[in-house]
Order: C-alpha cells, then sequence, then structure tokens
C-alpha cells in the first residue's frame, strides 16, 4: 500500500510509522511526505528514510481552497491508499476531505470527543481530569469530529504539566497510530459515512 504523510512539525508520528513500515508490521510504505513548513523536522526524518519529501506553503497561495487543490494534487502524484495527518496543522476544506473521503486518518491528542482543537493537555490539566490521552480517527468535515478508530489513555499525576503530559500521550500516540495504518493497509478497516468498522464490526 502507497501511504502518503502530511506534516507540519517535529514528525515523531510519522518516524514511529516508517519504522512500523521498515520492520514489516505495516503492510505498506511511506511514497512521501508533505509539509507546509520548510522547517519541519519530519522533512529531515523522511530524507533520513529515502522517502521523497515537498513542502507546499500555505503562504504561496491566495485562499484555502487554491491550497488544498494544489494539496490534492500533490498527493495525487503518489496514488495514495491512504493520506495521513500527523501533526499539519491546517484546518482542510470539505472538498479536500471529500476527495480523500475513506481514506484519511487523524491521531488527535485527547480522548475524544473531549477537547477538540488545540492546547489539549492544559485543558485536561485545567478540568481536574484524573485520565487523558489519543484518538486515531477517519477525518469528516467535523473538525477532529470524524469517526474514532481507536483511542488510548494515560493517567493524569498531580504534578503534571502540560510537557510532561504530552510526553506520556506522544508514547501512546507511537503505539496505536502505527497499529490502526496497519490495519487500514490490511484491509480490515473501513468507513462508512460517520462509522468505522474492523473486520466487518462497528467500532
Ligand atoms: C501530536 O501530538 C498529534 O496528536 C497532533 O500533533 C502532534 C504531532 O506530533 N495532531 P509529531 O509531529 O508527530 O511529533
Amino acid at each position: 500500500k502507497s501511504i502518503v504523510v502530511l506534516i507540519s512539525g517535529s514528525g515523531s508520528n510519522l518516524q514511529a510509522i516508517i519504522d512500523a513500515c521498515s520492520s514489516g508490521f505495516i503492510p505498506g510504505k511511506v511514497s512521501a511526505v508533505i509539509s507546509n513548513k520548510a522547517n519541519a523536522y519530519g522533512l529531515v526524518r523522511a530524507n533520513e528514510a529515502g522517502i521523497s519529501t515537498q513542502v507546499l506553503s500555505h503562504k504561496n497561495y491566495a485562499s484555502r481552497d487554491k491550497y488544498d487543490l494544489a494539496l490534492t494534487d500533490a498527493i495525487e502524484q503518489h496514488k495514495p491508499d491512504l493520506v495521513i495527518l500527523a501533526g499539519f496543522m491546517r484546518i482542510l476544506t470539505p472538498a479536500f476531505v471529500q476527495h480523500f473521503n475513506g481514506r484519511l486518518l487523524n491521531i488527535h491528542p485527547s480522548l475524544l470527543p473531549k477537547y477538540q482543537g488545540l492546547t489539549t493537555h492544559q485543558r485536561a490539566i485545567d478540568a481536574g481530569d484524573s485520565e487523558h490521552g489519543c484518538s486515531v480517527h477517519f477525518v469528516t468535515e467535523q473538525l477532529d469530529g470524524g469517526p474514532v478508530i481507536l483511542q488510548a489513555k494515560v493517567p493524569v499525576f498531580a504534578d503534571d504539566d502540560a510537557q510532561s503530559l504530552a510526553e506520556r500521550v506522544h508514547e501512546q500516540e507511537h503505539r496505536i497510530y502505527p497499529l490502526v495504518v496497519r490495519w487500514f493497509c490490511q484491509n480490515r478497516l473501513q468507513q462508512h459515512s460517520d462509522q468505522a468498522w474492523l473486520d466487518g464490526n462497528l467500532l
């Protein structure tokens, strides 16, 4: 299977997926990594793994619609079976989401539907939550609102700050994202409108 990964930053989830492809855990390969930021460290990771990279800066486009059309074209060059958002910090247009419907995944650092959007770790701390975590979901037009496939929980400790909590969540991200990508590449995972199915079971 051909996988295209979109990033904006560090790319630690990208790394986990690259590693899982190399080891054979994911029956697929990352065909390309595309970033909207030229200085994203994930681009270095991709280069080191011999994966083709492209920077597509939103600053060169007059509108979100035009950017997302160019992004769609750039992705389609690689004929992906699956498109993965891994810290891609852009809101996507409905046209983009529809184009890749059923083959577009995201990881979000909260136990969705809690804490959609940004600063999720601080919000979990501020709310006094005793548990927090991350979610892998299919992307739909609802921002951070598509059907959840898999979640991992972590405890929140009294002395946590946003950074210590983020690190604990990140470890779980690196575990569950490759697992979900493996399922997808094994043809076990499907999206039907607003539902996610694994091995014929509604999740
Ligand atoms: C992760 O926390 C992910 O949940 C969120 O963006 C962050 C990306 O981290 N969507 P990295 O670039 O994969 O290290």
